[in-house]
């Protein structure tokens, strides 16, 4: 049979290619370009020399952007009020991807490297609790015909590699070259929005992530002493143009690019948080998300100036966190993801404006929000006495039928002596 692998060019990886090839199997195996650091062209090389049939890269920045990450900005998404979805958000593009090239391919099979625990992942980027179900969720959701082969869930495999050692040896009798750069003590997943670190060291939680962890922000103890200020254009609720006292990106991809630079080089985004997987673990885990972070806070920003507040409140409690763990669980490829989005769409018609920004020592400030979209927001009205058709004689009134509840629950407590 054919099998379409996702193939990284690590040791795990590398150890599956070889192991389907003496199996029998003929592989093509992908690689999907979402911004990660990575050389794309060693990846090939290394895939043919170890016997696949074809090396497939393809480049799916702009779809990852323009599809995922701008959804997230118009939701807010977070998970568990901390991590902005970074890995998650990808694995929908790369699933997707994985799927498009198996069928361009003829394959009969989808293969990867995930593993049960998420943990001493040495492919961090196909690996783990999480990824193994978020993958064949979505592998199941866009070609059901095609069947999973999951070599860490197979006792064959899993008997035959029990341990590093063991890999070693398998790649030391089949020629699979091991990189002799010493591996970081913890596992690492990148892509346009987020390099996250898991596993190893940090595995205690008490175990302050060392300075020389983050790769996406500089330390905001040493950001520079000088703020930048810059603009972001929202257009429902996308941003459509970022512009700096140097420049002025309107491209998607280009302009997410540009405040991931602005938060890098003023340290904005580093999050270290104790999370709770879909499979009921607990796991530590640290974040450097500099451009999520900035334009999901100018996002909120504008919305308080222009979103009608209950939109906003029924937004909040059921898309913002719904949308975030449909993300987080592998559910990208469901009815409630698509009906979610529906509400989100229409919650931002008015979300159209500019969010003037700083960023200084590991934080992003705002300075001002200007919206011609939406007349929710008035500065006469701000003030109540100017109220066209509202005295202010109508607040008695107000506040004694507001009153009719809470006087029957006090007086309640007073007859039944309660404090
Ligand atoms: N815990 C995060 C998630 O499940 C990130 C996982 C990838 N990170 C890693 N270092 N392997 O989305
Ligand atoms: C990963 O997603 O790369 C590993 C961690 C996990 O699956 O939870």
């Amino acid at each position: 049979g054919r099998v379409c692998l996702a193939y990284s060019g690590g040791l795990d990886t590398s150890t599956i290619l070889k192991w389907l090839i003496l199996e029998g199997y003929t592989v093509v195996c992908f690689l999907a370009n979402v911004g990660q650091e990575e050389d794309f062209a060693e990846v090939e090389k290394k895939a043919l020399a170890l016997g696949a049939e074809k090396m497939v890269i393809e480049d799916l920045q702009r779809e990852f952007v323009e599809q995922l990450v701008f959804r997230a900005i118009q939701c807010n998404a977070i998970y568990e009020d901390r991590y902005l979805l970074g890995t998650s958000l990808a694995r929908p593009v790369i699933a997707r991807a994985q799927v498009r090239v198996a069928e361009q391919y003829k394959c009969d099979f989808l293969s990867h490297g995930c593993t049960g625990k998420g943990n001493e992942n040495e492919n961090a980027r196909a690996n783990g609790g999480n990824s193994q179900v978020r993958f064949e969720l979505a592998f199941k959701a866009c070609n059901p015909s095609l069947k999973v082969i999951a070599p860490w869930r197979m006792p064959e495999f899993i008997q035959r590699f029990q341990g590093r050692a063991d890999l070693l040896k398998f790649a030391a009798e089949n020629n699979i070259p091991v990189s002799s750069t010493p591996k970081a003590p913890w596992s690492m997943d990148d892509n346009l929005v987020h390099c996250s670190y898991e596993a190893g060291v940090l595995e205690d939680p008490n175990h302050t992530p060392p300075k020389e962890l983050w790769t996406r922000t500089v330390d905001p103890v040493d950001a520079p002493n000088a703020p930048i200020e810059f603009t972001i254009h929202f257009e429902k609720g996308i941003p459509v143009k970022v512009v700096t006292p140097e420049t002025e990106v309107t491209d998607s991809v280009e302009l997410f690019k540009l405040l991931n630079k602005i938060g890098h080089d003023h340290g904005v985004g580093r999050v270290d948080i104790v999370e709770n997987r879909f499979i009921g673990l607990k796991s530590r885990g640290c974040y450097d998300t500099p451009g999520l972070t900035i334009a999901r806070l100018a996002h909120i920003d504008l919305e308080g100036l222009v979103m009608d507040s209950k939109v906003r409140k029924l937004r909040d409690q059921f898309c913002t966190i719904e949308w975030s763990h449909c993300l987080y669980n592998g559910m990208y490829f469901s009815p409630e993801r698509e009906f979610l989005e529906n509400s989100i769409q229409f919650s931002q018609a008015n979300v159209t404006g500019q969010v003037r920004m700083m960023a200084y020592k590991g934080n992003a400030y705002t300075l001002g929000r200007s919206s011609t979209a939406s007349n929710l927001y008035s500065e006469e009205a701000a003030s109540m006495d100017s109220l066209e058709g509202f005295s202010p004689m109508d607040t008695t009134g107000f506040i004694a039928i507001q009153a009719i509840r809470l006087e029957k629950f006090g007086l309640q407590k007073i007859k039944d002596g309660q404090p």
